[in-house]
């Protein structure tokens, strides 16, 4: 299939909800907050427009990938500003096609052309082994907690900067915390989804309780 990716813009960022709530709607969980995430980033002083990227086939966005700005913190304090991308996501009708893989081949492209030094992001390693993600654990960085989560994955893009001489905690930006106060009130802007529970999810949730030593 056909498709092009090209940078995102504002007027596409209601589009980007639906396709962010389609592509997460019960994988992870019954229903999802992803979209109420991605909306909440367009504001957020981590975001990062540069790399926001959308895939498009036939004048429709199918998938996308919005990056943003998080640090490396070592025991005196110091800072290493670097990037995470997330939500990444495809619209379930296209997935499988290579649009996933692109938007991360783009992403990461551009994120080393910008001069970031490494992307780390929390996420299955199915996904992301392929493009080069390796445990954050293999280069010294642990969670903000000192852990080592399996899910903590590294892409290096600059080998001088991240030696693994160095302990690095990864702090990630607030915008993921999301709160869930608000998220039935912002999902009935959307279409009636039914919530339900999966396989997905249990697995889900032993990742997300999974730790390398
Ligand atoms: C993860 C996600 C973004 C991947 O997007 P995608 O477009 O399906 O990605 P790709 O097509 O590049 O790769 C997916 C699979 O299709 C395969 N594939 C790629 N091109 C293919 C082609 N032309 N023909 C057949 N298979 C193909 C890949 O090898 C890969 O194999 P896998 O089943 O072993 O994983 C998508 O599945 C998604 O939106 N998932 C829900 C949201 C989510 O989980 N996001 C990530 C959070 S960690």
């Amino acid at each position: 299939m056909e498709f092009t990716i090209r940078k995102g813009k504002p007027s596409d960022n209601r589009e980007v909800e639906y396709v962010t709530r389609e592509a997460f709607w019960n994988l992870y969980v019954p229903g999802c907050d992803e979209h109420l995430t991605i909306h909440n980033i367009w504001t957020h002083k981590d975001f990062i427009p540069d790399l926001y990227y959308v895939a498009v086939t036939e004048d429709k966005i199918v998938g996308c990938i919005v990056f943003t700005a998080s640090h490396l913190e070592d025991e005196n304090s110091a800072q290493l500003e670097i990037v995470t991308f997330g939500p990444v996501c495809v619209l379930p009708d296209y997935q499988h096609l290579g649009i996933g893989g692109e938007l991360i081949r783009k992403g990461i492209a551009a994120a080393k052309e910008m001069g970031y030094p490494a992307i780390i992001i929390l996420g299955d390693p199915h996904n992301y082994c392929r493009h080069g993600f390796k445990n954050s654990r293999d280069y010294n960085i642990s969670n903000s907690e000192g852990k080592y989560p399996l899910g903590q994955l590294l892409h290096l893009l600059d080998e001088s900067k991240i030696t693994g001489s160095v302990k690095w905690r990864f702090v990630y930006s607030d915008v993921y915390n999301v709160s869930h106060e608000n998220l039935e009130e912002y999902d009935r802007q959307f279409p009636v989804k039914e919530k339900c529970v999966k396989p997905s999810q249990v697995l889900f949730n032993m990742l997300v309780r999974s730790y390398i030593e």
